[in-house]
C-alpha cells in the first residue's frame, strides 16, 4: 500500500515539475524576449547615433550613392539585415538591397513623424516587431535631427531568427533540466519509501511473529494488524505451509501444545520376518491427513496401541517419540484388553456409529456392553488427556467416531479447555441418528467442544438437526452454533486434505519407471492399461460395484479384453466384524468370477491383492496407472482421490470418483459417477480410458492446484485460526464476569 501510494505520489511529483516547467518556460520566454528587444532597440539607437556625422554629412549634399553605402555598412552588423535612408518629405533617400518591400517610408513616417493635429510635438524613435516570410523582424526608425529639425528617419530591419534561436534553446535546456531534476526526485522519493517501507514491514512481520519483545503501547494495533493480517490470509488465500501452520500456532495460542485423541497411531510396530522390530504406516485417511500436522506442530497423539511390538518400544509412561528417524512429537499408547478393544471398537464404534453414519445398506448392532465399553475406553482415553497437558486450557483436537464422549469428559475436568473435535465419516439425516439408543448421549457428548467440524456442511446440518430434535438447546443458525447449558459450541466445515507436496513421492521413481516396473511385476505387457484402486477392505468403499463396472466395460467394450486390467490394492480391515470378513470373500467370489469370464491365454482382467501396503509401493501404484477408480457408496472425504492427484507430477491420469464422496464436491474435474450405476460407471472408465492427453493434462493440473492450495495444513489452520477467537473471547468474558463479581463483592462490603 505505502509503496503504491509512493509511486501515486512520485508521478504527482513528476506531473507538477512538468507543469511547473510549462509555466517557467513561458515566464522565461516572455523575459527574455522583452530583454532582446530592448537590447535590439538600443543597439539600433547606438548603431544610428554613432553614424550620425557621416549620415548628416551624406544627407545634406544628397549623395544618395555614399548614402547607400553608409546603410551598407551598418548592416555589416550580423543582426541587421537592411537599412533605409527617409528624408523628411517621406521620401526614400537611400536603402540597402535587400530591404524589405513591406516596409516604406511613407508607411513607416506615420510612427515616426509627429501627428498633423498636434504640429508642436517632436518627432520620436519607432520599434516594432514583425515578421517576413523567412521568420520575424524587428524594425527601428530612429529619427535624424540636426539642431532639432529632423532631416528624416533612418530605418533599420532587425534579424530576430536568432533570438528565436536562443529562446528556443532556453526552453529546451529548462525542460531538460527539470526533466531531470523531476526524475531525481520521484527516484529519491520511491527509494526512500520503499527503504522505510522495508524496514517498517520487517518490524512489523518481527513482532507479528512474536520475534521482537512487544511494546505495551503498540499492542492496541498489534492486535488489529494481527487480525487483519489472518483475515487477508484467509480471505486471499496464499499458500498454507508448515511453517505457517507453526506460525498460525504461535501467534494465536502462544506455541501451546497439541493433544490429538485418535484411535489410529500414526506408526505401528511390528515383528518383521526376521524378529527385528519393523515400523509400519497404518492404511488411514486419518493419519495420512494429521500426521504431517503433528509433525509441524509437535505435541501429544494418543492412540491406541494395536502393534504386537507397540509395547516393546515405549517408555513406562507409554511415550515414545516419532517419527522414527526425525523425532518431532510423542506418540502416547493406550492399552486396551481384547474384551474392550472388541466392545469400544470393533462393537460400538464399528458395528454401531460406523454403519449408522454410512448409507451403504449395513445394518448397525447397538449392544449395550459396547456401549459400557465405549463409555469406559472413552473416559480412558480423556484421563490420559488429563496427564498429557500442561495447563488447565489446553487445546485439544479429538478425532473420529470413536471418541464421541470424549469432548464432555474433557471438559468436566478442564472447563477451560479448547476442545476441537472432529468427525472424519458422515453425519446422518437426524432420521436416522435417531436409532442409535444412545444418541442424546452421544450428543451431549459431542457438545463439550469447542468446535466440531465435518467435511461437508451437510453433514453439519445433519448435526445441528439431530441436536435440534433431540435436545434441549439453542440453535444459532446464523453463526451455525448450539448453545447448550450457557456453552457454545461452533458447527462448521472444514474439508481435510493432504500435505502438500506430499513426501512419499520425493524418493520414487519417474512415472515411466513406475509405469514399467509395476506392469512387469504384474507380468503385464507393458502397453496394458492399468486402472487402480487403494482402500481399506471396507463395505462403505464399493469395492464390489467397482468390479461389477470393470466387468461391464469388458462386456459393452470387447476391445478391452486383454488390453485393460484393474489392480486392487485392498489394507486387510476390522477382520474380527463377520461383515468383513464377508466382504472379503464376496470380493475374492466376484474377482474370480469376472477373472473366469474373460480370462484368456493368461488375462485377467481383475488383480485383487490384499495385503497392507506401505505409501511408498502405494505411490508407485499411482503413478503406474491409467485410471484411479474410487467407487465409495458413501464417504466422508476420501483421501486416496486427492492422493492419486498428488502422485501424478506427471498431469496425466485420470480420476473417476464416486459422488457420494466428500472429495467429489472438490476435485470436480474427475469423472464424477454414481458408483451403484453401473452403465454410468463403466462408460466413465471408457472415457478414461480415451481420454485425450491434452485434457488429462488440463484436469490434472485443475486438481492439483486445488489440493496444494487447500492442503491439510489450511485445514487445520483454520480450525486453530477458529480455536483462537473462541479463547481470546472466553478470555474477555471471563475478565469481564470477574470485574463484575469484584464490583459486586465490594457493593456488598
Ligand atoms: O474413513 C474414516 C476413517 O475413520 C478414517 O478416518 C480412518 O482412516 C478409518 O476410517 C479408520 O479405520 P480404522 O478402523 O482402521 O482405524
Amino acid at each position: 500500500m505505502k509503496i503504491k501510494r509512493s509511486i501515486r505520489f512520485a508521478l504527482a511529483l513528476v506531473a507538477g515539475l512538468a507543469l511547473l516547467t510549462w509555466i517557467a518556460s513561458g515566464l522565461v520566454q516572455r523575459t527574455t524576449r522583452d530583454w532582446f528587444e530592448r537590447d535590439v532597440r538600443l543597439r539600433a539607437e547606438a548603431v544610428v547615433n554613432g553614424a550620425q556625422q557621416a549620415l548628416f554629412s551624406h544627407w545634406r549634399k544628397a549623395e544618395s550613392q555614399d548614402l547607400r553605402k553608409l546603410l551598407v555598412e551598418l548592416t555589416r552588423d550580423e543582426r541587421i539585415m537592411a537599412a533605409a535612408a527617409c528624408g523628411a518629405n517621406l521620401s526614400a533617400l537611400a536603402f540597402t538591397p535587400n530591404f524589405p518591400r513591406e516596409f516604406s517610408c511613407r508607411t513607416i513616417a506615420d510612427h515616426v513623424r509627429p501627428a498633423p493635429d498636434s504640429p508642436g510635438s517632436a518627432w520620436s524613435a519607432w520599434h516594432s516587431v514583425s515578421s517576413l516570410p523567412g521568420g520575424g523582424i524587428y524594425v527601428s526608425a530612429i529619427p535624424l535631427l540636426e539642431n532639432e529639425r529632423a532631416l528624416g528617419f533612418v530605418v533599420l530591419v532587425h534579424d530576430l531568427s536568432f533570438m528565436e534561436r536562443r529562446e528556443t534553446e532556453t526552453r529546451y535546456f529548462l525542460l531538460f533540466t527539470f526533466g531531470i531534476l523531476a526524475l531525481i526526485a520521484a527516484a529519491i522519493t520511491l527509494i526512500a519509501a520503499r527503504l522505510s517501507w522495508r524496514g517498517w514491514s520487517n518490524e512489523l512481520r518481527r513482532l507479528l511473529r512474536g520475534e521482537v519483545n512487544e511494546r505495551p503501547e503498540f499492542n492496541p494495533i498489534l492486535r488489529d494488524v494481527r487480525e487483519l493480517y489472518d483475515r487477508i490470509l484467509e480471505h486471499e488465500g496464499g499458500s498454507w505451509t508448515p511453517e505457517r501452520l507453526r506460525h498460525t500456532l504461535k501467534r494465536h495460542l502462544q506455541g501451546e501444545r497439541i493433544v490429538i485423541v485418535a484411535n489410529r497411531e500414526p506408526y505401528i510396530h511390528a515383528h518383521g520376518a526376521d524378529g527385528a522390530i519393523v515400523v509400519q504406516h497404518p492404511a488411514s485417511g486419518l493419519v495420512t491427513a494429521l500426521e504431517p500436522v503433528m509433525r509441524a506442530c509437535s505435541g501429544v497423539w494418543i492412540a491406541h496401541g494395536s502393534g504386537p511390538a507397540d509395547r516393546e518400544t515405549v517408555d513406562k509412561h507409554g511415550h515414545i517419540r516419532v517419527p522414527p528417524g526425525d523425532e518431532s512429537y510423542i506418540l502416547r499408547r493406550i492399552w486396551l484388553t481384547k474384551e474392550e478393544e472388541r466392545g469400544y471398537y470393533y462393537g460400538f464404534a464399528n458395528e454401531g456409529l460406523w454403519p449408522l453414519c454410512h448409507l451403504a445398506h449395513a445394518r448397525p448392532i447397538f449392544r449395550s456392553e459396547d456401549w459400557e465399553y465405549y463409555r469406559k475406553i472413552n473416559q480412558r482415553f480423556a484421563d490420559a488427556v488429563c496427564e498429557e497437558v500442561d495447563s488447565d486450557d489446553p487445546i485439544v483436537l479429538v478425532q473420529d467416531y470413536h471418541f464421541a464422549l470424549v469432548p464432555r469428559l474433557i471438559r468436566e475436568r478442564m472447563p477451560r479447555a479448547t476442545v476441537i473435535t472432529f468427525w472424519h465419516i458422515p453425519w446422518p439425516n437426524s432420521e436416522n441418528f435417531g436409532i442409535c439408543p444412545w444418541r442424546n448421549e452421544i450428543l451431549e457428548g459431542m457438545l463439550g467442544s469447542s468446535i466440531i467440524g465435518f467435511h461437508t456442511q451437510s453433514h453439519c446440518n445433519n448435526f445441528i438437526d439431530a441436536v435440534d430434535r433431540y435436545l434441549e438447546s439453542r440453535i444459532d443458525r446464523e453463526h451455525n452454533a448450539i448453545v447448550q447449558q450457557g456453552r457454545r459450541t461452533l458447527v462448521r466445515p472444514y474439508p481435510i486434505s493432504l500435505e502438500w507436496p506430499v513426501h512419499w513421492i520425493k524418493d520414487l521413481p519417474p512415472v515411466a519407471d513406475c509405469r514399467a516396473g509395476i506392469r512387469a511385476e504384474l507380468g503385464l505387457a507393458p502397453d496394458v492399461l492399468l486402472g487402480v484402486g487403494v482402500d481399506r477392505l471396507d463395505y462403505t468403499k464399493g469395492v464390489e460395484e467397482r468390479f461389477l463396472a470393470v466387468e461391464r466395460l469388458l462386456d459393452r467394450h470387447p476391445e478391452y479384453r486383454g488390453r485393460f486390467t484393474f489392480v486392487q490394492i485392498a489394507a486387510p480391515s476390522r477382520v474380527e466384524i463377520d461383515r468383513y470378513r464377508d466382504l472379503n470373500e464376496n470380493l475374492v467370489k466376484a474377482a474370480d468370477r469376472i477373472n473366469d469370464k474373460f480370462r484368456k491365454d493368461g488375462y485377467r482382467p481383475i488383480i485383487l491383492l490384499r495385503a497392507h501396503h506401505e505409501p511408498p509401493a502405494v505411490f508407485r501404484y499411482y503413478r503406474a496407472a491409467d485410471v484411479c477408480y474410487v467407487s465409495s457408496l458413501h464417504d466422508g472425504m476420501n483421501l486416496v482421490a486427492k492422493e492419486f492427484v498428488a502422485a501424478r507430477d506427471d498431469e496425466r491420469g485420470v480420476l473417476v470418483l464416486s459422488q457420494f464422496t466428500g472429495a467429489a464436491r472438490e476435485l470436480t474435474e474427475a469423472l464424477v459417477v454414481n458408483p451403484y450405476d453401473l452403465d454410468q460407471a463403466s462408460a466413465a472408465l471408457a472415457t478414461a480410458l480415451t481420454m485425450p492427453l491434452p485434457e488429462q493434462h488440463e484436469r490434472m493440473r485443475a486438481m492439483r492446484t486445488f489440493i496444494a492450495e487447500f492442503n491439510v495444513y489450511r485445514w487445520a489452520g483454520r480450525m486453530l485460526a477458529d480455536a483462537a477467537r473462541i479463547r481470546e473471547r472466553e478470555r474477555l468474558t471471563g475478565r469481564l464476569e470477574g470485574e463484575h463479581a469484584a464490583d459486586r463483592a465490594r457493593a456488598t462490603r
